[in-house]
């Protein structure tokens, strides 16, 4: 009898990788159990143009890459030219299908230089900035285009903004997807 090994992609190697690293040296990327999520979002919308705050060494890049074809592409902002550097050599190994552009800068700069429409955004960098990032990055989104917060639990007080836009400026549909302690808003731009 022939028992074949389940293949794990390139992509799914480097995410283990990461996961092991992370657990060693406290990196705060968005884990296996939030990403499961972020990642069913961003294959459910169909998105082709993602716009991502936030890269550190690529773990979440890697993730959303994986749920996409090669029409789709990510363009991703850190501010650390190292972690960025970490991330470029990361997504190469992984071979995603996306074409991945990593942009090193400050968010808020480098936001209004973006060319849109972007259909999905995922927001993780400096908490206290993400209702500045969504307010640079808004009129580049697509009307129905989704917005992934992460840590809207554990820095739900430094978000504070955000979240109080997202749930009531009538300018989206939000909700809190909670994950073990911490959680994600996820919110439709109407
Ligand atoms: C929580 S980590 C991102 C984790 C990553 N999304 C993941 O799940 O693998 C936050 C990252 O945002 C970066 N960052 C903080 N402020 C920033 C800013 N204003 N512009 C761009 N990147 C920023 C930090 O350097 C850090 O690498």
């Amino acid at each position: 009898m022939i028992t074949e090994k389940p293949v794990s992609s390139s992509a799914d190697q480097v995410l283990r990788q990461i996961e092991k690293a992370a657990e060693k040296e406290f990196l705060p990327i968005v884990g296996p159990h939030k990403g499961k999520i972020l990642a069913e979002e961003v294959r459910k919308a169909k998105s082709r143009h993602v716009l991502e705050v936030g890269t550190l060494i690529g773990y979440s890049a890697i993730l959303m890459g994986k749920a996409l074809d090669e029409s789709a592409e990510i363009v991703t902002i850190e501010i650390h030219r190292e972690e960025a550097e970490i991330a470029g050599e990361n997504i190469l190994k992984a071979n995603i299908p996306p074409k991945v552009k990593i942009i090193t800068g400050d968010a808020i700069v480098v936001i209004p230089t973006l060319d849109g429409p972007f259909d999905f955004a995922f927001i993780d960098a400096e908490k206290s900035e993400y209702f500045q990032y969504l307010s640079l990055a808004e009129d580049k989104l697509r009307k129905g285009a989704v917005v992934v917060a992460d840590n809207a639990g554990i820095f739900a007080d430094q978000m504070r903004d955000y979240l109080d836009y997202v749930r009531n400026s009538g300018k989206y549909q939000s909700r809190y997807v909670q994950v073990g302690g911490d959680g994600l808003e996820i919110s439709v731009k109407l």
